[in-house]
């Protein structure tokens, strides 16, 4: 059945992270490299802390590939941890033998899941919560999504991004879903395309470090080539925004998704938010044209043919090397937060797990419409699609033929 899902296993200091995705056609050209291009992309970045020294990610596939294609099995990709070294003992998979157990987490962040995780699963020591909450996972959502990034790449599709803002400091507007800004974010340790904005980004990381403190800020994701029509208005479940805006949500630190021109749409008129459609032959399958994409690409929960565009706020990062007030919770008397090795900022690699989602969002929606159980099959549907969109405006009523 052609439905894309993918499971991640891990924690942070624990062997290994592992991913499971299903639903991927055989015959998808699948390699360790391009995963591990993505991988090295998100441990980059200004403002890391000092683990993404020792990490350098490397994913092995374990399973679902042959030959450097896709069988249409389940793929299986596990990454090392390398930290795990350091934390065999104190993250044994084993029973801790009676006073060889590890100090116990026991003043929670503010910020972090560590006090709900407390009260929803009964732990005491709060290592227990803060090893799966950490957003080491998303390093096994990277691994997903540059396996989608290659699906996408052989249906047409490309996927990017860029830093728009990072604490406060905002760069110049962009043009919609470029390759070349793509490109030059990637050149940018702020993942920002503009040079002298990413200067100053690093000024506010540096100010930042210094004071002890964290820093957020605003990320695009873009996708170019998407065919209209993914999704549905059919069922809420089926809304291609909806199912964007949750898959960027569940990115540690997300809290706000904004489609296309976003919460500005509340404070303007509907003459200057929705995109006009105007008649236009370049393409015969698709004769129109958008003269502006205020709607990001998504009307009515569908892809509409324009480029998708999305952007993202993360949270400064909530493990703070001055820690905010807290409780002890052995004493029930005030203390300050458990401090952990940490980022001040972790913007730039955010961008390449919201990369991520969005390619695996748009990998579903293409499995649930064109359906296939290989590659030939998919580009034959997809292509079947593209050359009958003209179909509803092409033939003449019911009844009115000759
Ligand atoms: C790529 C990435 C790296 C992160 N690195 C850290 C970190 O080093 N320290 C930290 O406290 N939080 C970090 N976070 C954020 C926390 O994981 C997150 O704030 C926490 O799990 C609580 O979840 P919430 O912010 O969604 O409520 C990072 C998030 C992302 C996406």
């Amino acid at each position: 059945m052609a439905t894309l899902r993918f499971l991640t296993a891990g924690e942070s200091h624990g062997p290994q992270l592992t991913a499971i995705l299903t639903g991927l056609p055989a015959g998808l050209r699948v390699g360790a490299e391009a995963v591990n291009a993505d991988l090295a992309r998100r441990q980059r970045g200004y403002g890391r802390g000092g683990r993404m020294a020792i990490e350098q990610d490397q994913v092995t596939l374990t399973a679902g590939v042959r030959g450097g294609q896709t069988l249409g099995s389940p793929l299986a990709l596990v990454i090392p941890n390398r930290d795990w070294e350091n934390w065999r003992e104190s993250m044994r998979i084993e029973a801790f033998a009676p006073g060889t157990e590890p100090a116990e987490v026991r003043l929670p962040r503010p910020g972090h899941a560590d006090l709900a995780g407390m009260a929803k699963f009964g732990h005491r020591d709060l290592r227990n919560v803060l090893e799966r909450a950490s957003a080491r996972e998303t390093a096994a959502r990277v691994a997903v999504g540059a396996v989608c990034r290659g699906f996408l790449e052989e249906l047409g599709i490309a996927v990017g991004g860029y830093v728009r803002s990072l604490g406060g400091v905002v760069g110049p507007e962009q043009p919609e879903a470029s390759p070349a800004v793509w490109a030059a974010a990637r050149e940018s340790d702020v993942a920002c395309p503009d040079e002298e904005t990413s200067l100053l980004m690093r000024e506010a990381i540096d100010q930042a470090q210094v004071a002890g403190d964290t820093l957020g800020g605003w990320l695009v994701v873009e996708a170019r080539g998407v065919p209209p029509g993914l999704g549905s208005c059919g069922d809420w479940t089926e809304r291609l925004d909806g199912q964007l805006a949750q898959a960027l949500m569940s990115i540690p630190a997300i809290k706000a998704v904004e489609i296309g021109l976003g919460s500005r749409v509340a404070d303007l008129p509907g003459s200057r938010v929705h995109d006009p459609i105007l008649p236009d032959d370049a393409d015969p399958h698709w004769p129109l044209s958008r003269p502006s994409n205020h709607a990001g690409g998504l009307e009515g929960g569908m892809s509409n043919g324009e480029p998708i565009v999305a952007a993202a706020a993360m949270k400064p990062i909530p493990t703070l090397r001055h820690p905010l007030p807290s409780v002890d919770l052995d004493t029930g008397e005030a203390a300050t937060a458990h401090v952990e090795r940490s980022d001040v900022c972790a913007l730039p690699a955010a961008l390449v797990v919201a990369e991520a989602m969005l390619c695996f969002v748009l990998a579903r929606a293409l499995r649930e419409k064109f359906g296939g159980d290989s590659m030939a099959e998919v580009r034959a549907n997809l292509e079947a699609y593209r050359q009958g969109l003209n179909a509803p405006w092409g033939p003449p009523k019911e009844g009115a033929r000759s």
